[in-house]
């Protein structure tokens, strides 16, 4: 059954370089669900839609902050298979087409992965906060559940390379809003220890050798190609101080508002990593308006998350604790 049969597609919701993600129906049921479609016609686009598909399956639906992954459907032309009952011919083509670097299928043929996932009704956090008024509680509380949600990315060895807040989706509940990290096309799965148990510390030590993200949240080492995932760190920090100071840029290519710090140099925007790997010594004006009040203790934590140094950044565990504290005074 095509995936289009079995979900009916409502409305578009955002589109990349690879894909398209719709708002769509479970005809059966009634549900509704985000369902992102990714191309598979090249080598490099296959290698994208299975690096997203393997860390999604690998942690969603265990953590909160996470969007959950309901099912892949792999479409060769009008045929579909489900990839949660079992990896088909079509699913191995992918395979291979990757891992040679050369497309092994009929090139009249169309594939596509769907990755069928909880919708997530507040949009992402771009949409979302600045479509209100700032408040600082849920601020705190965002920056809390953000920290949450990386340090199990990093316990499972997961290094996700493209923290923004476009790719952070907000859950509309009844309490507080639930954030959800998306968007996995860039992930890394790092090396799991002996017993299978993935540990921080190989996240923190396989040195990943692409520059890849977008250019106002990636850390300094990223512009010369390499990181650690200490690299989602620094974009953590670029985040969480653009929301807690509601710094905006213009996004290029969407044209759209973005929550993202940077350093204005000669009347340009320039991405913070870019900044310090020219000037490693430049100081961060944090705050950058005075009348911002921003507890000293966050401040210091955030010019932390914004180190030149990978290493004398602190791991997000240590953003827990101190967030924690923060949306304990805020209550
Ligand atoms: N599960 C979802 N629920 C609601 N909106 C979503 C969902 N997934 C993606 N979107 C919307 O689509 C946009 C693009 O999704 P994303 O996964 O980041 O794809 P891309 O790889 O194209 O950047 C997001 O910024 C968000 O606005
Ligand atoms: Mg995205």
């Amino acid at each position: 059954m095509a995936a289009e049969a079995k979900y009916e597609l409502l409305r578009e919701l955002g589109r990349g370089n690879f894909g398209v993600v719709y708002e769509a129906v479970v005809r059966r049921t009634g549900a509704r669900r985000a369902v992102k479609r990714l191309h598979c016609g090249s080598p490099e686009s296959a290698e994208l839609a299975l690096q997203e598909f393997r860390a999604l399956k690998s942690l969603a639906g265990r953590h909160g902050n996470v969007v959950a992954l309901h099912e892949a459907v792999l479409q060769r032309d009008g045929e579909a298979s489900s990839l949660q009952c079992g990896h088909s011919e079509a699913y191995l083509n992918l395979v291979e087409t990757a891992l040679k670097g050369e497309r092994i299928f009929d090139p009249g043929r169309a594939y596509y992965l769907w990755l069928v996932m909880e919708f997530c009704s507040g949009g992402d956090m771009n949409r979302y906060l600045l479509s209100r008024r700032p408040d600082p509680a849920l601020n705190v509380n965002f920056a809390l559940q953000l920290s949450n949600a990386v340090a199990f990315l990093h316990l499972n060895n997961v290094v996700h390379r493209d923290l923004k807040p476009g790719n952070v989706l907000v859950c509309e509940s009844a309490g507080t809003p639930v954030l959800k990290v998306a968007d996995f096309g860039l992930s890394k799965v790092c090396n799991v220890g002996s017993h299978g148990q993935a540990t921080s510390s190989t996240t923190g030590k396989a040195w990943l050798s692409q520059a890849c993200g977008t250019a106002f949240y990636m850390a300094p080492e990223v512009w010369e190609g390499h990181f650690t995932a200490k690299a989602d760190i620094f974009a953590l920090g670029i985040i969480v101080w653009a929301m807690l100071e509601r710094i905006t840029f213009v996004d290029g290519e969407s044209n759209r508002q973005q929550l993202g710090s940077y350093v204005q140099h000669a009347g340009q925007l320039v991405p913070v990593g870019q900044a310090l790997l020219e000037n490693p010594r430049m100081e961060l004006r944090i705050p950058r308006n005075r009348r911002s009040h921003i507890d000293t203790s966050v401040v210091q934590l955030i010019r932390k998350m914004l180190s030149v140094n990978p290493q004398e950044r602190p791991s997000a565990c240590d953003l827990i604790e101190c967030f924690q504290q923060r949306v304990a005074c805020a209550n």
